[in-house]
């Protein structure tokens, strides 16, 4: 299911920016069937462009990533699950909205999903967080290794927030996704911030259909290069983030 209508209908309109009709371009021709969102909304633009500026410090991006990500979190969390909870406010008693237990986690994939973790914690304050360390093999970018994780053996009944910026070639993301749905996850949310069609397509054709799993971006750019790397992205997320190590 492509969330893009509204998207569509503005763009026809001349209201949305050509890089952003750009992205949506892209992200129609190369979905078919996967739940993905991109965020259609000029600041989500304004900031993105001063995140991929080569000129931009690590700590202005570090903000710059924690407010994109908070943004996200707003329709990352759209089908978050919420029970109803008796209150008294100061005038008369009503019925609200909780979040359900058991708590939703989030799970920034290492490292550069660490950058992400603020913005969703300053949003789901309630979440617990678990850490999956997995990068790509660079002889081989579609296989994937895991040298570190830190999460419940059982994740069944759990909404699971998977954070991580990049979204290059989709092989840490299947891997992730399966990590967590071999612990029983069901439900899987993707947050990341640049996608490329390759990925987007690769996470289409070899997620779990059982998985009840959605993406969220702020853009979707051109492609991949020779090295695995987004174009136009940002670069290195990791090391933009924390330096170069
Ligand atoms: N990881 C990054 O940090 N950047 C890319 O462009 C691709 C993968």
């Amino acid at each position: 299911r492509v969330t893009m209508r509204r998207n569509t209908l503005r763009c026809v309109n001349g209201v949305c920016s050509e890089e952003l009709a750009k992205c949506w371009q892209r992200a129609a021709l190369c979905l078919e069937t996967m739940e993905l969102q991109v965020l259609d909304h000029p600041l989500v633009e304004h900031k993105l462009t001063i995140l991929r500026d080569k000129n931009t410090s690590s700590s202005t991006f570090r903000e710059l990533v924690t407010e994109l990500v908070t943004l996200e979190a707003y329709e990352a969390t759209r089908n978050i699950a919420v029970v109803d909870k008796p209150i008294e406010t100061p005038v008369a008693p009503m019925i609200g909205k909780a979040i359900a237990k058991p708590r939703p986690i989030i799970v920034p994939v290492l490292r550069a999903g660490l950058g992400m973790l603020d913005g969703m914690t300053r949003m789901l304050p309630s979440a617990e967080v678990g850490f999956l360390g997995m990068k790509r093999d660079e002889e081989n970018p579609t296989q994937q290794i895991t040298y570190a994780n830190r999460l419940p053996d059982d994740l069944t009944g759990r909404q699971c927030f998977l954070i991580d910026p990049m979204l290059a070639t989709g092989g840490t993301l299947v891997a992730a996704t399966h990590y967590l749905a071999d612990r029983g996850a069901k439900d899987v949310t993707a947050v990341c911030i640049i996608a490329a069609p390759e990925g987007i397509k690769y996470v289409e054709e070899n997620i779990d259909p059982s998985i009840d799993f959605k993406v969220v971006v702020c853009g979707v750019d051109e492609g991949l290069n020779d090295k695995s790397y987004i174009v136009p992205g940002l670069g290195d997320a990791g090391d933009r983030l924390y330096g170069v190590i």
